[in-house]
Order: structure tokens, then C-alpha cells, then sequence
């Protein structure tokens, strides 16, 4: 219908007959001659509909409205000195229009599509409007393209793309399933997968080497701006690899994606510790576009004539006693500033927050009088206090203090604006810890299938894993690991986590068996997809990332998605919902 798009035009198509399509997003009537601003999946230009060139197109165009369809037909000419609009990219040219028509009309909509105001549950209910925008076009362009690069690189370095099933069972990821009743098989669920962390691995056991999938993966937990219970993943996994081998080849993955817009970034990633990044940042993902290194000053306070603090300070192990000393801090913080800090870190289990600053005329802070002579000496050496500078302090259990101080380096610099908005930094963090201890129980921090580097240590909590996440701007960005292939130690790990032989069995037989059966070594990792496009284009949310995303609290609501069920499909399935739990449908 088209024969070009309005953005395409500039100066060398004036004098030429074109025709236009797309959505009236805005007209003017200026005494006689209308008009419109066309819009396209490109951006808009100017039509100028006027009775002295098409008595008919101007009687169409007196009736078009904001969005409706349109066609255009007209002689491209430039708009004249002082018509310019420089903030259109055609700006310098209009259509002076012989043929219009008008191939839908528009109701007024509902919002308005650049009004910032406008709530977000709205925008969802109209999502196809919501799209319809210059920026989320583009957001999408770049994911469309981002997905491709990623198969052509990965299709080069050889690996063959599989897809793996979506009714499946239960992958252990750490989330809550969602379940799909089987008409078939009354009683019974498939589960939706919450990666393809199984089938990738039981491709390996065939002999297929290098896998990928862009892949949906499904997870009900509580969302955030980074979390969707459904999202993609850049899936991969290899065989005979070792570790570097992974690495490499995510960054060169990571590269080829980001050149797609023209970013171009440097390899190899700096290489971090899960200890040291915990310790020095309180955070497995630490955004290192700031510094803001955190120390351990516990042995300072162990002879502190404050009890809290000694007492603290003698059980090393279970104890930390962090200071997070901040430059210029105590020029930037008032008091008021101070106090919302201390508030902010109790939000978190901090008791409160201690903190000394360096002024001209000495050290000041209430911490002061419990210190010797010595350790504050010691303590201006090992933070390299400077003058105006100030030290806040953690002091607690180690896992308290590590979180709520790792989260109070965040919050002062978002508020001293520390991170450069435009720099990419990436990194890995390597040798995780295997288990991690939650309300009493033992979990694997990342996945059971994690290979140890050292599964017989003598304490479980020194017990690491072959794992690496990688992550960008203080986001994780991926994660996966080299993966047992050995079934004695797949088991020992099952039993580590009080997973029984019965509930092996039950649940994993299919990989425990493909592990009798040669498998070989292999590892793999996985990419947030729609947290890179995030990333990549600034959004705030992942939800700007995806098309048609689910709110905070997991609804869509242009489709009213979850919704009741008729009698009917429930009957089929078995199911009946209990009284107190349904809206309007009572199943059988
Ligand atoms: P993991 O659980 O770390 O590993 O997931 C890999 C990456 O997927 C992204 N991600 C999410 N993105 C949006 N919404 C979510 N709810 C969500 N959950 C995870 C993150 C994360 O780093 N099977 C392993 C990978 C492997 O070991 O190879 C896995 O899924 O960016």
C-alpha cells in the first residue's frame, strides 16, 4: 500500500509522489489548510492537506481525528524557511496531499499515549496502545535484533538449537511451579519449566556437544522491576568443557549482542570471589561502576569498653563488624540525610547505624569513646579516612550485617548519583558456595546439579560449587556452572539436601538414570534475556522489555489473565475449587 515509510523521506525526495500510511498522531487546522501529523513505525512527518491543491482530500481530512488510519497520497516539497520543525527528523519536508483516505476510524482512546501520569495497570489493560510509540517500538527492534545476533554467534561457534518441552515436570530452580492439570490423566500435572535446566542437560548424554534455546521459563515468585513469572532465557550447554570454556563463550556472546547497538565491549570480565564480593560489597552482585569498598574492623573493637561492640567482635565466624567508609560523605549527608540512612538499614535488621566522620579539626562520632587511641588510628588506616569523609558501621550477624550494609552502599549512591548511567560494567563471580542455609534448611544456592569443587569438606558451609554468574551494573545477568556427571555425587548432593533416594528416584530418575549412562563432563549457563534488553536500552522495568509482561502482582490485565475456568473445562480436569477459595465458579 505504501511506497515508502515517513521517515525515510528527507530533502533529496522533494518534488516526488509518495504514498504513506499509518495513524493521524495529531492535526492542526490553521485556517483552511489541515494538518496532520502522520505517524509510522518510523516516527511522523507533516501532511499538509489544503482546498487549493485536493478540495477532496481536505474534506476527508476535516474529519480525521487523533489515530485514525490512514493513507496518504502527495508530492513531497520542503516546508520553507522559518517552518522548520528541527525536532522531527523530517522536519524539513511535509506531503502536500492529493489523496487521502481514511481506512479506519479511532474511538478517543482511552489515555493519553505520552501523558507520564498515566498508571501502569491502565497501560497494560491497553497494551497494543501503550505500544504504540516511538520509544517501545525501538525497544523492541533491538530485542528482535538482539536475538538474532545471539543465534548467528552461537550458530558459528557451533551450537545447534533445541527446543525442549513446556509440559514437563518439576525442575528444582528454587521458585514455585506452575501446574497444568491433564485432562487425560485426572489428578495428575504437568509443571510449566522453570528453565530447561534437565532436558539441556540430558541433550549433553545424547552427544550433541553445544545446545542453545532462547527459551520461556516459567517461575511463580514475588516479582520485582527485574522479575517476570514468565521470561526468557539465552540457554546454553556444552560438553567436554571446562569452566573458561563457558566463560568465553558467554563473552563472546555478550559482545556479539551488544555491537547490535553499537556498544562495544571489553573482554575478558574482571573475575571475582563469592567470599570477597560478599564480604567487600554485601552483595553477589555488586555494581562496581562505584567503589565503595566495605572492610572487616571487628579486631579494632575487641577490647572496646562497649560491651554490644566486644561481644560482637569475639565470635569472628558468626560475627562481622563492617565499615563502609564514604568520600565526601560528610559534606553530602546532613543530619536529616543521616538519620533517613539509619532508618533505611533498620528497614533490613540493622540495630542502628554508627558512624564517624573526619572534619578539620579531628574525628567525631559517638563510637568514639569506646575506642582506644590505637584502634582508631588503626581504623583511620585501614579505611583511608580522608577529611570530610565519613564511616558508617555494621555490626551483627554476618549475614545481617553483610545485607542490610550491602544494600546501605546502594542507597548512598543512588543518592550521590555515583554510577555512571552510560558504563557498562560487567563482571563474574566464581566459586559460590554450594548450600546455603534458609529457615533451617539446606538449599542449593544455585541449582542440585551444580558440581562441588570439594563435595567431602568437613563443614558444609565450605563446601563450593563450579558456578559463575555474570553480572552487569549490579544486576545478574546470567548464571550456570560445570555440572555433576557423576551419579555418586549427584546422590551424595541429594542427600545433602535431605532430598531421599525415594524423592531422587521420583523426581529426577530420567537424569539420574542418563548419568549410569555416560554422561560426559559438561557445563552450561543461562542469560536473562529480557534483563539484558532491559539493560541495554535503560529501561526502568522489565516489564517496558516485554510485550504483553504481567503486573507486580502476576495478572495481565488486557487479558484477565489468571481468570475462572468454565464448570465444564474444570469437570474434565478433575478439579473442584473449595468453596472458600472461588470467585464465582464452584467446579464440580
Ligand atoms: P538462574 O535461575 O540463575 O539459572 O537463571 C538465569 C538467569 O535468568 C534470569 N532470571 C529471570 N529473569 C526475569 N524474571 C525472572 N523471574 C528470572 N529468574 C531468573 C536472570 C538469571 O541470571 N538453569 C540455570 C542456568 C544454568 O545453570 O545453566 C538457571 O535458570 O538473569
Amino acid at each position: 500500500m505504501r511506497s515508502h515509510y515517513c521517515t525515510h523521506l528527507n530533502e533529496n525526495d522533494i518534488g516526488k509522489v509518495v504514498t504513506l500510511c499509518g495513524w493521524a498522531n495529531s492535526y492542526r487546522d490553521h485556517g483552511g489548510v489541515i494538518f496532520i501529523d502522520l505517524r509510522d513505525n518510523t516516527g511522523l512527518i507533516q501532511l499538509v492537506c489544503d482546498p487549493k491543491d485536493s478540495i477532496e482530500a481536505h474534506k476527508t481530512a476535516s474529519h480525521v481525528r487523533d489515530e485514525y488510519v490512514l493513507k496518504a497520497a502527495g508530492r513531497v516539497r520542503s516546508r520553507g524557511e522559518g517552518l522548520i520543525n528541527p525536532k522531527l527528523k523530517t522536519g524539513t519536508i511535509e506531503v502536500v496531499v492529493d489523496t487521502l483516505i481514511v481506512e479506519n476510524a479511532s474511538e478517543p482512546l482511552p489515555f493519553v499515549i505520552a501523558d507520564p501520569n498515566v498508571g501502569e495497570e491502565v497501560r497494560l489493560k491497553y497494551r497494543f496502545l501503550d505500544l504504540r510509540n516511538q520509544k517501545s517500538y525501538e525497544i523492541f527492534k533491538l530485542r528482535s535484533k538482539a536475538a538474532i545476533a545471539a543465534r548467528n554467534v552461537l550458530d558459528k561457534m557451533g551450537f545447534l538449537e533445541v527446543e525442549t518441552p513446556a509440559l514437563t515436570k518439576a525442575t528444582p530452580e528454587g521458585a514455585r511451579d506452575y501446574l497444568v492439570p491433564s485432562r487425560v490423566h485426572n489428578g495428575q500435572f504437568y509443571a510449566l519449566p522453570q528453565s530447561p535446566q534437565l532436558f539441556k542437560q540430558l541433550l549433553m548424554c545424547s552427544g550433541f556437544d553445544k545446545y542453545f534455546q532462547i527459551a520461556k521459563c516459567f517461575r511463580d515468585e514475588d516479582l520485582r522491576a527485574d522479575r517476570q513469572p514468565e521470561f526468557t532465557q539465552i540457554d546454553i550447554e556444552m560438553s567436554f568443557c571446562e569452566q573458561e570454556e563457558i566463560l568465553n563463550t558467554t563473552e563472546e556472546l555478550l559482545k556479539a549482542v551488544f555491537a547490535v547497538c553499537g556498544r562495544e565491549i571489553k573482554t575478558p570480565f574482571p573475575r571475582l570471589d563469592f567470599k570477597y564480593v560478599m564480604e567487600t560489597y554485601g552483595s553477589d552482585k555488586p555494581d562496581l561502576r562505584y567503589k565503595l569498598p566495605m572492610v572487616e574492623v571487628a579486631d579494632l573493637f575487641s577490647d572496646s569498653s562497649n560491651e554490644i561492640f566486644s561481644s560482637i567482635a569475639k565470635e569472628p565466624k558468626k560475627n562481622r563488624i563492617k565499615a563502609l567508609r564514604v568520600p565526601k560523605g560528610d559534606i553530602f549527608f546532613s543530619r536529616k540525610h543521616l538519620k533517613e540512612l539509619e532508618e533505611f538499614v533498620t528497614k533490613f535488621g540493622a540495630k542502628g547505624l554508627g558512624y564517624f566522620q573526619l572534619k578539620e579539626d579531628g574525628l567525631k562520632g559517638p563510637l568514639l569513646k569506646f575506642m582506644s587511641e590505637k584502634s582508631i588510628h588503626e581504623l583511620i588506616k585501614r579505611t583511608n579516612l580522608e577529611i570530610d569523609d565519613i564511616v558508617f558501621f555494621g555490626a551483627g550477624k554476618k549475614k545481617t550485617v553483610l545485607d542490610y550494609m550491602g544494600r546501605l552502599r546502594i542507597e548512598i549512591a543512588d543518592r550521590m548519583a555515583l554510577a555512571d548511567p552510560d558504563e557498562l560494567n560487567f563482571l563474574w563471580v566464581l566459586n559460590f558456595e554450594m548450600f546455603e542455609v534458609e529457615d533451617g534448611k539446606i538449599k542449593a544456592m544455585h541449582h542440585p546439579f551444580t558440581m562441588p569443587h570439594n563435595i567431602d569438606a568437613a563443614e558444609i558451609e565450605d563446601i563450593t560449587s563450579i558456578a559463575h554468574d555474570v553480572v552487569l551494573n549490579g544486576v545478574e545477568l546470567g548464571g550456570g556452572s560445570i555440572r555433576i556427571h557423576k551419579k555418586e555425587i549427584q546422590e551424595k548432593v541429594f542427600k545433602l539436601l535431605g532430598i531421599s533416594k525415594e524423592e531422587a528416584e521420583d523426581k529426577f530418575s530420567f537424569l539420574l538414570d542418563a548419568l549410569k549412562f555416560g554422561a560426559p563432563p559438561h557445563g552450561g549457563i543461562a542469560i536473562g534475556f529480557d534483563r539484558l534488553i532491559m539493560l541495554l536500552t535503560k529501561s526502568d522495568s522489565i516489564r517496558d522489555v516485554i510485550a504483553f509482561p504481567k503486573t507486580q502482582r502476576a495478572q495481565c490485565p488486557l487479558t484477565q489473565a489468571p481468570s475462572i475456568v468454565s464448570f465444564e473445562q474444570l469437570r474434565e480436569l478433575g478439579i473442584k475449587i473449595k468453596e472458600k477459595n472461588a470467585k464465582s465458579n464452584k467446579g464440580i
